[in-house]
């Protein structure tokens, strides 16, 4: 895999370089609650246009279908590049139609510019290859040189990250060779004791993972919209709290195999419940009450792991020497809720262990929680990405990099 250093020694001058980044930064309205995406691929962007390359920095943002629609514009992700660059940004509005042609046909060496979203196109996302082929040539001839660098995207097969780079020159950008040189820390040389922290939604999103991780950790640990398909499993009533009903034999699998291999699954030993999900516009204060994980009232729903939860875990983290940690333990957004996310961040950060935050949301919780993301031995800027390839499955953004 040639690297963005490789690129730049052989000279960028006055040549069209085509990034793909992950700028899918969270909005409310026009405002971008958490920037992190943005400042992660800001050093590539910097390096080649003071190498004087034209660059054309392109992402999608959100999941659009396919058609303009301005909730899910990139002018605000442009807006912000500007203002952490330091200069100018410009900004086509739309992804290869006239704009896109004539805003790169003006940059100037070591000019920046942002495509609109690339999923306004539905060639980008398309399960067609000649869909997606026909996409990536108009992509293609914006440019003379692809760059990789939107490493949050890489487990997409789709034409601005996996066709495209077929069609031009390329080379992996420093935020990918960053996040790979991570994560192979955690499948190949891993130290032990290895604790995992799983939270998010659903685990249907993480069925993979754990499969895998079942042969790799010693302890894993679970929290958030998941633990209570967990905890029915376990033959719990969980009142109204989120369920996956379809992934309960799934679960119970996954617990005996881990009791015959000695991993170590935890889970919440009580919750905060309420009978509403949280208004997370008025964040009103929502009164939730602490109850055991096996007393969870039918009327009910377990919306964060409970003050007793959280010391666990974070014992449980107190001693590991490899931590990684992907998905909130509650819903974090709305005050009321934050603490078990926050309990767990505290416990990585007291953690001697080597810690990786793994994307998305527990990436953007950190930040809008008030951690200082160098307390962390490494924040990922890849969710879905970071999961598969701890998998170990081939990402089509990566082997599309491939020499
Ligand atoms: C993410 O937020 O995980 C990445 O930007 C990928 O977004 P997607 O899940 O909509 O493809």
């Amino acid at each position: 895999m040639k690297t963005i250093d490789d690129l730049i020694r052989a000279g960028v001058s006055g040549r069209r370089v085509f990034v793909r980044a992950d700028l899918n930064v969270p909005l409310e309205g026009t405002t971008i609650t958490d920037d992190g995406r943005i400042r992660a691929v800001l050093p590539t962007i910097a390096a080649l246009a003071d190498a004087g390359a034209k660059v054309i920095v392109a992402s999608h943002l959100g999941r659009p279908k396919g058609a303009p629609d301005p909730q899910f514009s990139l002018a605000p992700a442009a807006a912000r590049l500007g203002e952490l660059l330091g200069k100018d940004v410009a900004f086509a509005t739309d992804t290869v139609g006239e704009s896109a042609r004539a805003t790169v046909a003006g940059l100037a060496d070591g000019q920046v510019a942002v495509l609109e979203n690339l999923r306004f196109n539905a060639g980008e996302t398309s399960k067609d290859d000649a869909e997606r082929g026909a996409f990536a040539d108009e992509l293609a001839s914006l440019a003379d040189v692809y760059v990789g660098d939107g490493f949050g995207a890489v487990h997409r097969k789709h034409a601005s990250v996996y066709d495209l780079p077929a069609r031009l020159p390329h080379a992996a950008g420093g935020l990918i060779a960053a996040e790979v040189a991570v994560l192979k820390r955690l499948t190949e040389d891993v130290g032990r004791p290895y604790a995992v922290v799983l939270g998010g939604a659903k685990v249907s999103d993480k069925l993979g993972v754990i499969d895998h991780l079942l042969e790799k950790a010693d302890r894993i640990l679970i929290g958030g919209g998941m633990a209570y398909t967990f905890l029915k499993a376990q033959g719990h009533e969980i009142g109204t709290s989120l369920l996956q009903e379809d992934q309960i034999s799934a679960v119970v699998d996954y617990l005996e195999r881990a009791k015959a291999k000695g991993v170590e699954f935890v889970l919440p030993v009580d919750v905060l419940v309420a009978p509403e999900f949280p208004d997370l516009k008025t964040k009103a204060p929502a009164h939730p009450a602490v109850v055991g994980a096996d007393a969870i009232p039918a009327d009910q729903q377990g919306l964060d792991i409970g003050p007793e939860t959280r010391k666990l875990y974070a014992a449980k983290l107190a001693d590991a020497a490899t931590v990684f940690w992907n998905g909130p333990m509650g819903v974090f957004e709305h005050p009321d809720y934050a603490e078990g996310t926050r309990a767990v961040a505290q416990g990585l950060i007291d953690s001697p262990a080597f810690t990786v935050v793994g994307g998305g949301d527990s990436a953007a919780a950190v930040r809008t929680l008030g951690f200082d993301e160098n307390a962390f031995g490494h924040i990922s800027t890849g969710g879905g990405a970071s999961l598969e390839y701890l998998e170990g499955k081939t990402l089509p953004g990566l082997a599309a990099l491939e020499d």
